[in-house]
Order: structure tokens, then C-alpha cells, then sequence
């Protein structure tokens, strides 16, 4: 048996930009290249300078697409890609949700380039954000911190967007690609991650094709992103503040940069019931699911007995197997010779991080059965990962229990 061991900071082809025939519907998606490289953004200015004529073109033809028409594209931002549409538009806003196959109860984050736009676009004359975000804006915007914020009585936001809640919630996004995307439309942007529901999230515009061709007419390849989890949403409109998802800015972050109030921050859990009421409706559904098996290995050391005991215990005879470790884990030679694919994420925080959902979907463009996954601690960018992991794990091997 042969064991494939790959790091995983390749860039996939993208392979062919067919037309699909088979539905009526079916759009032809173009993938366009931009440059975030040559996109700048100044102090006190809301327009970027973009020094490269194709990544210029293409970013108009995306803002063509957002003003013009009731569709919606992919583009990178620092944390997933997002499938972005006019947040003011309820047709847009629809047809974000009718390509990913959303439940229309599950509201979307609202993107937008500068606070000022956030004042200009969404918010009432004289408005002030409440101070509890201060210092957290300060820091961390633009970056991948959602905020939630008081739906107001004129709010020209689409009621598609917040799902009859009474906050809505809303980022700028520091990718260069996504806030120039922004900036070019004067559009805030309602933008959930640019993956058919259930799936992991995509964090290479190949990752998006793949979920989304026919769907959508364009995305915008920008790269693959940099931090690879979701924003960090809080709720600060409420005492104590509320950490609705853990992502690309830690909880000791938010509690050393937020003030006293913060200190005290309540993280909300992480799955809940199909009728249960939630903060964050997001947590009912199934999410970050791969077609394989994913059996996540919690407090399991070096994982080569527990690995060993489940495949004889489940009478496992599959040698699809991938195993994808970070720091205490061998390589997979070691654990079993039944393993077919090696996915090594990193061991910093931040690499685990950024290679996570590449892994997933690394492991189904294989073929895989069963994804074997080494967990690691709840610190730091550890809360993030392994938030997404449980969702994305049918089963959970707790070594410590
Ligand atoms: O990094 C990100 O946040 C990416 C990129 C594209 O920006 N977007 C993203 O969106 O992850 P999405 O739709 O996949 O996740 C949005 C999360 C969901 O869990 C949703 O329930 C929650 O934010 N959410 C949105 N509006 C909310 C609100 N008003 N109250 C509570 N939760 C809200
Ligand atoms: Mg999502």
C-alpha cells in the first residue's frame, strides 16, 4: 500500500470551465484572476488604487454582475471565500441563498469596505456603534471580527439577510480583493462562505467551483486565503458580551483587546437542537461536512493505539483512509499501513487553521472513506478548529474519557 504524504500549501488546478447542460438554470462560471498585490488602500480614503489593468477589469465585471443583475460571485476574502451579493436587494440576497441550498432562517454576515460606508449605507444619521466595540474595532477591523448591531426601523438592509432577527451582523474585511470589491460597488455586501450548505468552507477558488459551477457566473480567484476558519462573530449589544462563533480573531484576543466588559465574554455552545431557539441560528445545521467519515481523535497522545483499536473494533477493512495531523500525531506510516492519504496541517495555531478545510476537501478529491483527524487543545486558534471540527465529525474518540 502506498501512502501519500503531502503538505498541505499547493495550489490545486483548477481544472476545466466547462458549461453545465444539464439544468435549465445552469449559468457558465468564470473563474477571473485578480492580483491583491496591486490593490492599495489609503488613510481617509474610501476608493483603493489598483495598479494591474487585468485585476481592474475583473473586479468591474464583478461589480457589474453585484449592480446590474440579480446573481452573485465568489471572491476571497482573508478568512474563506465568500459568495457575495447586494445586501439592499432581495432578489440578490435570494439567490445567494437559493445556490448555496441555505435554510432561509440562517442569516447572512453584511460586508462592508470602511466605516464610513458602514454609516453612509446602513446605519441612521448620527448613530453611534455602541461603545462596547470600540476598542475591538480599533484592533481588529478591518480583519475577520463580526460584530452584531441593532436592526433599525429604516434599515434598508433585505429582511432576507438578518432572518427577522433584530440584529444584523457585519465585517470589514481586510483582503485587498474583497474591500476593493466593496469599495468599487459602494454596495454592502451580504456574503455567507461561498460553499453548498453542509460542506467545508473554501479557501481556494477551485474549492468554490467545485460546490458552486452552473450556480453562479463568476468568481474572483484571488489565491488561496490566509487564516482558512470563519470570522470570530461576537454580540456585545448584550451583558455579558456573547462569543457566537469562535474563528479568525481568538477569545484571549477579544479579552485582552475589548476592555472589562469583555473579560467576562460568554461563549455560546456549539450545536443545538432542530427546534431550539439560538442566538446564532447557524448552529443548528450540519456544517463543514466532507462525503468521507470523519472521526475526530480528541486527547488520544500520538494517536497510534487509539487509531489502531477503532479500525479493529468497527471491523474497518476500507484502506481509503486519510489521516490529517498536526502535533502530536505521527506520520502515518507508523499508525497503520491501511492509511492512504497523509495530510500533515502544521503545527502552529495558524497553519492547523489555514490547511483545515483544504484538508477535508483534499481527503474527498481522493476518493476517501474515512478522514481520521487529530484533535488538538481549545486555545487560541485551538477554539476555531476545533469548533469546526466537531461539527464536521461524526464521531469524537475522547482518549481522556
Ligand atoms: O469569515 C466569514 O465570516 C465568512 C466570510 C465570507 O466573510 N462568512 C461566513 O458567513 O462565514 P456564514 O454565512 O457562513 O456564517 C455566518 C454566521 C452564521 O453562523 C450565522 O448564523 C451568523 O453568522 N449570523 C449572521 N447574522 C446573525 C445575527 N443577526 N445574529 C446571530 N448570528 C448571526
Ligand atoms: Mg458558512
Amino acid at each position: 500500500m502506498v501512502t501519500k504524504t503531502l503538505r498541505l500549501f499547493s495550489r490545486v488546478n483548477l481544472g476545466d470551465r466547462f458549461r453545465l447542460r444539464n439544468h435549465r438554470m445552469s449559468l457558465h462560471t468564470k473563474i477571473l484572476k485578480v492580483d491583491k498585490n496591486s490593490i492599495e488602500f489609503h488613510d481617509g480614503k474610501e476608493l483603493p488604487t489598483i495598479n494591474d489593468d487585468e485585476t481592474m477589469r475583473n473586479l468591474n465585471e464583478a461589480v457589474k454582475v453585484i449592480l446590474e443583475t440579480d446573481n452573485v460571485v465568489g471572491f476571497p476574502t482573508e478568512t474563506v471565500y465568500g459568495l457575495g451579493g447586494s445586501a439592499l436587494r432581495d432578489e440578490s440576497v435570494k439567490s445567494i441563498y437559493r445556490a448555496k441550498n441555505r435554510p432561509a432562517d440562517n442569516p447572512l454576515i453584511v460586508h462592508v469596505s470602511s466605516i464610513a460606508q458602514l454609516e453612509r449605507k446602513l446605519l441612521p444619521e448620527g448613530y453611534k456603534i455602541s461603545e462596547a466595540y470600540r476598542g475591538l474595532i480599533q484592533k481588529f477591523w478591518p480583519g475577520p471580527l463580526t460584530i452584531l448591531l441593532p436592526v433599525h426601523e429604516k434599515s434598508p438592509l433585505s429582511k432576507f439577510v438578518t432572518a427577522n432577527q433584530n440584529t444584523f451582523a457585519v465585517r470589514i474585511p481586510c483582503h485587498p480583493v474583497a474591500r476593493a470589491l466593496i469599495a468599487l460597488s459602494d454596495e454592502p455586501l451580504a456574503a455567507p462562505s461561498a460553499n453548498a450548505s453542509t460542506r467545508p468552507s473554501p479557501t481556494l477558488a477551485s474549492h468554490v467551483y467545485n460546490d458552486l459551477k452552473g450556480k453562479i457566473p463568476l468568481i474572483l480567484d484571488g489565491g488561496p486565503c490566509g487564516v482558512g476558519v470563519e470570522s470570530t462573530v461576537v454580540d456585545g449589544i448584550v451583558s455579558p458580551p456573547m462569543l457566537l462563533r469562535p474563528g479568525g480573531i481568538s477569545l484571549e484576543e477579544l479579552k485582552e483587546v475589548g476592555g472589562a466588559k469583555w473579560r467576562d465574554i460568554v461563549v455560546a455552545k456549539k450545536t443545538a437542537g432542530k427546534n431550539e431557539a439560538v442566538k446564532t441560528p447557524g448552529m443548528k445545521y450540519k456544517h463543514y461536512s466532507p462525503s468521507a467519515k470523519v472521526v475526530l481523535f480528541n486527547n488520544c497522545e500520538d494517536g497510534i493505539s487509539a487509531i489502531n483499536d477503532y479500525i479493529t473494533k468497527n471491523h474497518i477493512t476500507s484502506e481509503n483512509i486519510a489521516l490529517l495531523r498536526s502535533r502530536k500525531f505521527p506520520e502515518a506510516s507508523l499508525i497503520n499501513t491501511s492509511i492512504k492519504l497523509d495530510l500533515e496541517l502544521g503545527s502552529s495555531g495558524q497553519d492547523i487553521s489555514r490547511n483545515l478545510f483544504l484538508g477535508l476537501r483534499r481527503a474527498d478529491e481522493e476518493g476517501i472513506d474515512y478522514i481520521f483527524v487529530e484533535g488538538i487543545d481549545e486555545t487560541n486558534e485551538g477554539l476555531a478548529v476545533m469548533n469546526r471540527l466537531t461539527k464536521a465529525s461524526l464521531e469524537v474518540i475522547d482518549g481522556s474519557k
